[in-house]
């Protein structure tokens, strides 16, 4: 018989789940014990073996190899995410498994965390922070901490408008700043409702910005989409917000910006050889930088969870997935 293998423990919500596994498809649900940290490269090639669903999470890379060690029952990786850059696609569609990720449930608490880096780089928060907590004497002064004036109609440049792009532009929005954007939304009447212009292409958008958010998803095409050239036609005295992933930004390049003044601030939820953060970035004032938490509110962690295992029942129980990867 086989089982679903879920990689990490995710709470309650995935126990409303075993009953239904276990009465009406007659499959096991295993987890992989440690929610501190992910099974290993073998611990995974083992505890797939034989699984007819995979729940993964972004840390989990599911390749060829873990595909073909799951073995041919194997119907479904469930992504509890909404990127998928962690999943060979080519690969599961030749072996006829059906991908799913978790759009739309995600979208508010990522733009949230986003508008948190927007005001922490521009207004120095982390750095005023970290300052008091020196216990150095200070008083008030007119042009100490100074930052950019977000809601005096600052230029937000969003590069991907999906939703949640979206989301983060209502937000802007309604804090004043205008809007520039590439994206498959730039042109959608909610949008222009919004004061979204349409920007021709990243590199029409990059120097008319005070502020570049990424959200579009990461592949071939868009890694390291923020080199150092696009870097260098940001606005001098701007700010680069990143809670989408990591490679979209060559960190080196970031840290040769940041150092030489050229750019005021990077806000960075994602990192380009996450878990392992840039030295040179660890180093600076003037980045933020935190541990990919941008879906990291408690209703919304258990959404996705949930979401992830109503697509592979779907799918285990010859339905249509709700999500699928398309
Ligand atoms: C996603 O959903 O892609 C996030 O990065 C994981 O929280």
């Amino acid at each position: 018989m086989g089982h679903v293998f879920l990689t990490r423990p995710l709470g309650d919500v995935v126990e409303q789940f075993r009953p239904q596994l276990a009465e009406e498809l007659n499959i096991p649900l295993r987890i992989h014990p440690d929610p501190g940290s992910p099974p290993t490269r073998e611990e995974m090639l083992e505890a797939v073996r034989g699984a007819e669903a995979i729940i993964s999470l972004v840390t989990d890379r599911i390749d060829a190899e873990l595909l073909d060690a799951a073995g041919e029952q194997l119907k479904v990786v469930a992504n509890v995410a909404v990127g998928y850059d962690n999943i060979d696609l080519d690969a599961a569609a030749q072996r006829n498994v059906t991908v799913t990720n978790t759009p739309g449930v995600l979208d508010e608490a990522v733009a949230d965390l986003t508008l948190a880096l927007i005001l922490a780089t521009t207004r120095r928060v982390v750095e005023g922070d970290r300052f008091i907590r020196t216990g150095e004497p200070w008083i008030w002064g007119p042009k100490d901490w100074v930052g950019l004036d977000v809601s005096a109609g600052a230029t937000l440049g969003i590069i991907g408008l999906g939703r949640i792009g979206m989301a983060v532009a209502k937000r802007a929005h309604a804090f004043g700043m205008r809007i520039i954007a590439t994206g498959r939304r730039a042109h959608d009447d909610d949008a222009r409702a919004l004061g979204v212009v349409p920007a021709a292409s990243v590199d029409e958008l990059l120097p008319a910005a005070d502020i570049v958010s990424l959200h579009c998803p990461l592949t071939p095409e868009t890694t390291h989409l923020i080199d150092a050239g696009a870097l260098g036609s940001m606005k001098p005295g701007s700010y680069l917000i990143n809670t989408g992933r990591g490679p979209l930004v060559d960190e080196e390049a970031l840290a040769d910006a940041l150092d030489s003044g050229h750019l005021a601030g990077a806000g960075l939820d994602v990192h380009e050889f996450e878990p392992e953060i840039n030295p040179r970035l660890r180093a600076m004032e003037s980045a933020v930088l935190l541990p990919h938490i941008g879906s990291a509110g408690d209703a919304t962690r258990n959404a996705m969870a949930s979401l992830a295992l109503r697509n592979a029942v779907a799918v285990l129980s010859g339905d249509e997935p709700l999500t699928p990867v398309s």
